[in-house]
């Protein structure tokens, strides 16, 4: 039984801070943030939105555009390093709002490769006949993490939430392969103590060659070359790193996904929110081989060759 994406959908805060902004706060530049990062502003939730709030705004849309009621989901698995609290799970919060009694729930930690992590849980599900419905849900509130008097952090930074409901899909067609991977002896290079601490050059380095080497590994993986990818959607953390990945894959500019300039990094929920706007664009559409590709603290790592459609 092969598992794919039947409905989608994100939420991202409406509050903009742009560079300028920023340059307010700390000593930076507009000028360093574009050219180092490609970032241009980012969304910030208000107070009173939590991680929670985010997603189930974020889960609501997807299960409507799957054409499914909450009581059709049977498990919610939530991709996230900034939960409301330690617990309960931000999953058992979005169950409540949504009414999702049927659903198991639990929370996922893989920092900015999660959402890989999560779809490739509910995968597992899926392919055994264990579930048939699976809510993955990306979300972070990065900002309050954030230290705002860092500038090698600050600038970098936004929240959001996309979710995704996953289900069996026809022949040929969902999930075509995967690989996850992790590297606990550079959890020292990214972490949370009270607030991100990161030691960027070294993410840097990692990010570039775990990003190329993940999405060429998938296309192997899935018996197909680089010309049979149709579009590239990696994870929105700087686009110095994602360029690196779109040359590795020789894919021309307008086949990559970009909305670092716009959103920043929302960790978790980067790739699918990048997601949901190529689809609004119709930039993806059925039997698409697509390619999502995320690396993130832990070290962690995931990607995915999928073939879109239902
Ligand atoms: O989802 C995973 C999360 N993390 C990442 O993806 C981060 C990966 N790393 C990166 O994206 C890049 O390493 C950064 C964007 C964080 C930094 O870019 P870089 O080209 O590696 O710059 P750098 O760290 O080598 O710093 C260059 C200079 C330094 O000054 P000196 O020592 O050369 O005088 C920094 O102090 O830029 C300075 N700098 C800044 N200047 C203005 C660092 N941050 C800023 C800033 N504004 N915000």
């Amino acid at each position: 039984m092969n598992a794919g994406i039947i409905g989608i959908g994100r939420y991202l805060p409406e509050k903009i801070v742009t560079n300028a902004d920023l340059e307010k706060i700390v000593d930076t530049s507009d000028e360093w943030i574009q050219t180092r990062t490609g970032i241009k502003e980012r969304r910030i939730a208000s107070d009173d939105i939590d991680t929670s709030d985010m997603a189930f705004f974020a889960a609501e849309k997807a299960i409507s555009n799957a054409g499914l009621t909450a009581l059709d989901i049977e498990l919610i698995i939530v991709a996230t390093v900034t939960p409301d609290s330690p617990f309960p799970s931000v999953a058992c919060l979005v169950q409540e709002r949504l009414g999702a009694n049927n659903a198991a729930a639990m929370d996922i930690g893989a920092a900015c490769a999660g959402f890989m992590y999560g779809m490739v849980t509910a995968q597992q599900f899926i392919q055994t006949g264990t579930y048939k419905n699976v809510l993955v849900i990306g979300v972070e509130k990065l900002s309050k993490i954030t230290d705002w008097n860092d500038r090698n952090t600050a600038v970098l930074f936004g929240d959001g939430a996309a979710a995704a409901v996953m289900a069996p899909v026809s022949k040929g067609r969902g999930i075509l392969s995967f690989e996850l991977g992790a590297d606990g002896v550079g959890a020292k290079h990214l972490y949370q103590d009270e607030y991100i601490i990161m030691n960027g050059r070294e993410v840097f380095k990692f990010a570039v060659r775990q990003m190329g080497e993940s999405a060429v590994s998938v296309i192997e993986k899935a018996g197909l070359t680089k010309d049979d990818v149709d579009f590239l959607v990696p994870h929105q953390a700087n686009i110095r790193i994602m360029e690196a990945s779109r040359q590795r894959l020789e894919l021309p500019e307008e086949k990559m996904s970009k909305t670092v300039d716009k959103y920043g990094n929302t960790s978790s929920s980067s790739i699918p929110i990048a997601l949901v706007e190529e689809l609004e664009k119709g930039n993806i559409k059925d039997d698409d081989v697509v390619v999502m590709v995320g690396f993130g603290g832990g070290l962690t790592w995931g990607a995915i060759a999928l073939k879109w459609g239902k």
